[in-house]
């Protein structure tokens, strides 16, 4: 029997096997510090997880609209009508289990299989944007970021990768691995562009509660962008809630759309979830609050620290809980090929990292080598595990 070839060349988040790896070395009783994994380190704050078992004792547990429960709609609508400073109305919303299945249903929605339609896409970046435009069977454009530019994209590169078979730009700020942010003044340019040549884009906010040292800005915000804009954001991490499952995306004429493709798919948002999200979104935002804080605090620590070791450059990222070190210099000092080698020689060192090459294809013309690390971890694991990346880098481990 055959498999197709669409589902053999599905790529995946080769972070996991890298996770993988470290899972078995911390089995066989190794001690590993490890900095792999994108998710909070805290447990949900405890009004939301009443709100669900409430939900549970109520009775909320069938099927609800494919959409999302209207009262949590309308909850989500609020939500973004007030931290994007549009109108957003409940219609527009849907809700899934999780943001990452609106990557597939804004690709499905906005292109066509095997004719050439194109998606840009920022790169390194999260893998399932990649994976899922190739899945769908159109065709990935990757955008380069720029180290310089903070590891935003310059516009002319940009410019340059846009064409008549252009459909959609995926953008995510705060970005994943390397939480660098999209200024204002460039997401004016890039809504320029996308009106000029009339495509759409896919905002991915998941991090928009972790922006550290100025407002987070949305595309959707600007004038006349909101209508062409899917704006996707999801409680997983701004309020520690991975394992819920629950995600929202909204868009004047897609959301309708989103809505069927979950009937095609999920039926619905986990229901009981959805009361969740109602309460995380409309309660006490303190504990939240107190989070971003201790990230904040930890991203400081974390890039003092790496730029303490010879070797290793790392840029004061915008946001997110990911820093995304230079070790180009490392891996010269140390004759390893690239940040995979340096990699393993870390993860055999007691220290577990991804490598850049867990986030996309390199960029033609690009030597640099980076790692990503997650400081959604203790501080004295920061302190820690840094230390032993200094004791690898700087020799004497
Ligand atoms: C950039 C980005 N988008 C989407 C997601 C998916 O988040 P969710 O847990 O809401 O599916 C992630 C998770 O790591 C992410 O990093």
């Amino acid at each position: 029997m055959e498999i197709s070839k669409r589902t053999k060349g599905l790529g995946t988040e080769t972070a996991f096997e890298a996770l993988a790896e470290v899972n078995k070395r911390v089995r066989e009783g190794k001690d590993v510090i490890s900095f792999c994994i994108g998710q909070p380190d805290f447990d949900t704050p405890r009004n939301i997880k009443e709100a669900a078992i409430r939900a549970i004792n109520e009775g909320k547990t069938g099927y609800t609209d494919s959409a999302g429960v209207f009262a949590v709609r309308e909850s989500v609508a609020r939500h973004f009508s007030l931290t994007r400073k549009i109108d957003v109305k409940p219609e527009h919303v849907a809700i899934a289990n999780g943001a990452k299945p609106f990557i597939a249903y804004a690709i499905a929605c906005t292109t066509d299989p095997g004719v050439g339609d194109e998606v840009i896409y920022p790169n390194p970046g999260f893998p399932i944007y990649e994976s899922q435009i190739i899945a769908n069977g159109a065709a990935p454009v990757p955008l380069p970021l720029s180290e310089k530019k903070g590891f935003s994209f310059e516009i002319d590169e940009l410019r340059a990768r846009i064409s008549k078979r252009t459909k959609m730009l995926i953008i995510n700020s705060p970005h994943n691995p390397t939480g660098g942010i999209i200024r204002l003044e460039d997401l004016e340019e890039v809504a320029k562009l996308a009106k000029t040549h009339d495509f759409w884009v896919y905002s991915d906010e998941v991090y928009r509660p972790l922006t550290y040292d100025r407002e987070f800005a949305s595309i959707a915000s600007l004038p006349g962008m909101y209508e062409r804009t899917i704006i996707c954001d999801g409680a997983s991490k701004g309020y520690a809630m991975t394992g819920w499952r629950l995600g929202y995306a909204a868009n004047p004429t897609l959301g309708p759309y989103f809505a069927r493709w979950i009937t095609n798919t999920e039926s619905c948002a986990n229901h009981m979830s959805q009361y969740a999200l109602m309460e995380a979104l409309d309660g006490p935002q303190e504990e939240s609050r107190k989070m971003v804080d201790s990230f904040h605090e930890r991203r400081d620590l974390t890039v003092k620290l790496l730029n303490e070791i010879e070797g290793v450059k790392c840029l004061m990222p915008g946001g997110a809980f990911y820093v995304f070190p230079n070790v180009t210099a490392a891996c010269k000092k140390l004759g390893v090929a690239d940040s995979e080698e340096l990699r393993k020689l870390l993860l055999e060192n007691g220290v577990a990292v991804l490598a850049d090459k867990h986030f996309g294809r390199r960029n033609p013309g690009d030597n640099e080598q980076h790692i990503r690390l997650s400081y959604a971890t203790a501080k004295d694991k920061i302190i820690e595990g840094v230390a032993r990346i200094k004791r690898v880098v700087e020799g004497g481990a």
